[in-house]
């Protein structure tokens, strides 16, 4: 009796698993964001910002509908934020950085660099990204350390 209990959880599990992957156009139109209680339709994402630089440097973090506004970290300190992945996995994040009378300005989350970078996606799981600001540039990894192992130079001040 139980081992049927078990047998019908699973149908019930693969069932709706299924569908939900051939229902990805449809329920497109539904948002389960909600980054408070971390409920997503995708992936959760939590993006890294750390500042190697034995200075104060400014972040200044921004997507479509979101702005982190200006935030000063200190050295080895960080900005972070998370976010659902959206269905079109279309989610945009850039940045002003300012270091002293250096500036610069990318894109810091998009589709591209997360599946080249970050941690390797898995349905629902939380993914991450990490930036190291340093003095002669902009890395991005998929961990917080051993720095440099793993990690790509993507900019320069
Ligand atoms: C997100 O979840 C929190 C906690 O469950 C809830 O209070 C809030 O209303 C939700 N926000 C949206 C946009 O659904
Ligand atoms: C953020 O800080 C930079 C550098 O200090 C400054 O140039 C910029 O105007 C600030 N932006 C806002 C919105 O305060």
């Amino acid at each position: 009796m139980k081992s049927l209990f078990f047998l019908f959880s699973y149908f019930l599990i693969a069932t709706s698993s299924s569908s939900l992957t051939n229902n990805q156009i449809a329920t497109s139109s539904i948002s389960l964001s909600n980054t408070t209680d971390k409920t997503c339709l995708f992936s959760y994402w939590t993006v890294y910002i750390y500042n190697g630089i034995n200075d104060p440097i400014t972040v200044h973090v921004q997507s479509g509908d979101d702005d982190l506004g200006n935030r000063t970290i200190a050295l080895n300190d960080n900005e972070n934020w998370g976010f659902c992945e959206g269905v079109t996995f279309k989610t945009l994040y850039y940045a002003h950085f300012y270091w002293n009378s250096k500036s610069a300005f990318f894109d810091v989350y998009n589709d591209d660099l997360s599946d080249k970078y970050c941690t390797k996606r898995k349905y629902r799981q939380q993914e991450r990204c990490f930036w190291i600001v340093r003095e002669d540039g902009f890395y991005l990894g998929s961990h917080r350390s051993p720095f440099p192992e793993g990690f790509t130079k993507l900019h320069d001040w």
